[in-house]
């Protein structure tokens, strides 16, 4: 199994245990860390609708919780024939401890998109624009 094989096959795991109830829709993320270890996370929702967590958030804040500070790329997977992206405010987040991460998108067969972050996230606002 290749290392990007790996990483989905570990996002395609995680997404079996999301919870979704509300929408239906379950999303697997898995984050790779620079030494090569992955943190996984699924989709948390929650009955106020507004608490839920994305599949992305939680694998990050996972991997943050756990000491790591270094990464190189997220695999994201939804049962969808287009790609499914990460929200605005995980674009943020990942932008904020991940840097310019590889993004690799897929479904339960097969990739859907891969780019870099930058990509997702032209313009961003970052701790550069906290001094004039
Ligand atoms: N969701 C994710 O976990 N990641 C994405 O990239 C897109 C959306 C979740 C949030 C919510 O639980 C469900 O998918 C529908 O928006």
């Amino acid at each position: 199994m290749s290392g990007s094989d790996a990483l989905v096959a570990a996002a395609r795991a995680a997404r079996a245990h999301a919870r979704a109830a509300y929408s239906g829709f379950r999303v697997g993320a898995a984050l790779e860390c620079a030494d090569g270890a992955v943190v996984t996370g699924c989709n948390i929702e929650n009955a106020t609708y507004g608490l839920t967590v994305c599949a992305e958030r939680v694998a990050l804040l996972k991997a943050l919780s756990e000491g790591r500070t270094a990464f190189t790329r997220i695999a994201i997977v939804a049962d969808t024939a287009r790609p499914t992206p990460p929200c605005g405010a995980c674009r943020q987040l990942l932008w904020e401890y991940c840097g310019d991460i590889e993004v690799l998108l897929v479904n339960l067969e097969t990739e859907t998109g891969r780019m870099h972050l930058s990509a997702l996230l032209p313009m961003p606002f970052d701790r550069s624009l906290l001094t004039p």
